[in-house]
């Protein structure tokens, strides 16, 4: 058993609540002298694995299902990350996207946070059958491997990566989804833009088109409300939705809190009881969600859309991988983003998008960047997590 506990502090800032849901906030980031310190002689010792995947844990995931699991293998100072596929969501991720493009994100992660500490890092999607991360059916394994990372100190340092630096891990551990109204006012600077194009292109398959005109920004919240309503009317998903949806005090370590949407105690407990079908939500209710998301993009500095070349296993890791390193250096420079599933889900709305970027390319990741309009909008709690240690798999 690799003992985590030292990995985390008692306090983190004011948006990270006390108790253990939020411990995975609360973690340390150690001085180079101090990683080393947790290590073997040779490789990486199952410390120092458990270490960067620590920072994993702090990437998002679809619906804050959480799917990754980590296998440290010190023997080849590897970190095997692992896809739980009894968090893919029959209803809203029939075919694991979303699950896998999460996955994405916390390789990004562990990828920046090895970096930090001066790792070069050999990232290898292994070849999963992609039916593989589906919904688990009875009788199929639930556990998939997905990426293999394997770390090695070179005498050289590693070659510097776009959107790369030495603020990354602070940056993770502010990182959270800001689902409010952004201020029009904030503009997109150009170098900006160019840096986060570079994130995506150096990944290869990948391209960011970041879209900032006011007119397509509309017709994107039209499209947007209208993929939102499309899936919060289809029975099975609310059902689902509601119970990842949180009243504010719920202990859950996994799933999404009320006051991450900026509701109210009572507004929380009536959305998720009125999702579950525990209690009746109006249909007005149901199209203020939309047209929540709606304002959300039509505010934004930009919608940055990730497209492929193919919709496959590599492409979603590093679609994102991209996604992620895009959130955390436009945090850098000041803005926040939000992520919108449901238009490269549904259908129509995806081919609405591609007509519009003029791509065969799929859409893959939609979200918006900006900065809130209300500054206590960006000020809202971090989304809960469970322990690391209760995601680490013994090794084999
Ligand atoms: C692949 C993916 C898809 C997501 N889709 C949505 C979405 O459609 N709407 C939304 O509000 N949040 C979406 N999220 C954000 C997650 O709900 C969020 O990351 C999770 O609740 C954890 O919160 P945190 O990112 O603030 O830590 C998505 C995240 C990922 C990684």
């Amino acid at each position: 058993m690799i003992d985590v506990d030292g990995f985390y502090e008692s306090e983190g800032e004011a948006d990270v609540p006390p108790g253990q849901a939020w411990q995975a906030w609360r973690v340390k980031i150690l001085p180079e002298p101090a990683f080393r310190a947790l290590g073997g002689h040779e490789g990486l010792s199952g410390a120092q694995l458990a270490y960067l995947a620590a920072f994993g844990l702090l990437a998002p995931t679809s619906h804050n299902t959480v799917p990754q699991r980590f296998e440290p293998i010190e023997r080849r100072s590897e970190l095997r990350v692992w896809l739980d596929r009894r968090a893919v969501l029959p209803e809203s991720d029939s075919c694991g996207r979303q699950a896998t493009i999460s996955v994405g994100c916390v390789v990004a992660n562990i990828e920046h946070a090895a970096h930090h500490y001066g790792l070069a890092v050999e990232l290898e999607v292994l070849d999963t059958p992609l039916e593989h991360t589906h919904p688990a059916r009875d009788g199929e394994p639930t556990l998939v491997p997905l990426v293999s990372m394997r770390f090695s100190r070179g005498s050289e340092a590693p070659p510097r990566r776009a959107g790369a630096g030495a603020d990354l891990l602070a940056l993770m551990k502010r990182r959270k989804m800001v689902r409010a109204r952004f201020d029009e006012a904030v503009a997109l600077g150009s170098e900006v833009a160019e840096e986060l194009r570079a994130i995506a292109r150096e990944l290869g398959g990948l391209e960011l088109h970041l879209l900032t005109d006011a007119p397509t920004l509309l017709f994107l919240g039209k499209f947007q409300e209208l993929a939102d309503s499309t899936v919060f009317n289809r029975a099975g998903f609310a059902r689902e939705l509601g119970q990842w949806t949180l009243a504010n005090d719920d202990p859950s370590a996994v799933g999404m809190r009320g006051w991450e949407f900026g509701l109210s105690d009572e507004a929380a407990r009536h959305f998720s009881r009125g999702l579950r079908g525990e209690a009746t939500l109006l249909p007005d209710e149901v199209a203020g969600m939309a047209k929540t998301a709606n304002i959300g993009m039509r505010s934004a500095s930009a919608v940055g859309v990730i497209t492929v070349e193919r919709d496959d296993l590599v492409h979603r890791i590093a679609a994102g991988r991209a996604y992620e390193g895009i959130a955390l250096c436009s945090l850098r420079h000041g803005l926040v983003a939000s992520m919108h599933a449901a238009i490269t889900e549904v259908e129509a709305p995806n081919m609405a998008l591609r007509g519009r970027l003029r791509t065969r390319r799929r859409p893959e990741v939609v979200f918006r960047l900006g900065r809130p309009k209300l500054p206590e909008d960006g000020m809202r709690p971090h989304a809960s997590r469970p322990l690391l240690s209760s995601l680490l798999l013994p090794e084999g």
